[in-house]
């Protein structure tokens, strides 16, 4: 998606402050599924290209950018190509099940209508910053998580964080290889209509 096209962007329809205000950890999610460009605006918030540097909604250090992004939707897996700005299929059917297992069961994933998945591949950021790296890269999923958190709001979803999960039983269930490592996950969905 061009600059140009940003400017109907509907994250561009409620105030910063409106969002910070409005973010809470929420889990009452209805499985109805989220239409895809509902998806492709989180991770874009979370690891958008926002200038011709190739530098994104969320800083890194040395401008390196060791994660990735998967959501984890009804259809299918996507993975969340920053070059090309736009979310490709990865796996076919419903992983959600399987990723609710790897999240120690916990409802919040087994209900949710999408989970993003955020993934450190490790050894782009250890050249430069040896051990370092793996601090770099938790503190770089929690800036992709709040913008990501920000963006629920601002589209009015329900969105929380998730960080109890089995590292490895994920890249299993996205069968992503081994230098991949999930850190982070956030789920959200549509919130359960009132009666
Ligand atoms: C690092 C981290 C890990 C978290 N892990 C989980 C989790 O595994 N499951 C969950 O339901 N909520 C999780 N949360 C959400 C917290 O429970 C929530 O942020 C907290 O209750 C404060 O509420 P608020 O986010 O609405 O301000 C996590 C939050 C953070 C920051």
């Amino acid at each position: 998606m061009s600059l140009t096209a940003k400017v109907a962007s509907p994250l561009a329809l409620v105030s910063l402050e409106e969002c910070l205000e409005g973010r809470r950890s929420r889990r009452d999610f209805c499985r109805e599924p989220l239409d895809e460009d509902v998806l492709y605006w989180l991770c874009w918030a979370g690891q958008g290209i926002t200038d011709r540097e190739g530098l994104r909604t969320a800083p890194s250090a040395g401008g390196i950018h060791p994660l990735e992004l998967y959501v984890v939707a009804p259809s299918s897996v996507f993975h969340y190509d920053t070059r090309g700005d736009r979310l490709e299929v990865v796996m076919r059917g419903d992983r959600r099940p399987a990723l609710c297992t790897a999240a120690f069961s916990q409802d919040i994933v087994g209900l949710s209508a999408a989970t993003i998945v955020i993934a450190a591949v490790e050894g782009r950021m250890d050249p430069r910053y040896g051990a370092r790296a793996r601090r770099y890269e938790l503190i770089e999923a929690g800036h992709v998580a709040q913008n990501m958190l920000l963006a629920a709001t601002a589209l009015g979803l329900c969105a929380a964080p998730v960080g109890a999960l089995d590292d490895v039983a994920v890249r299993d269930v996205l069968e992503l290889p081994e230098a991949y490592l999930p850190l982070y996950l956030v789920a959200a969905g549509r919130s359960t209509p009132s009666r």
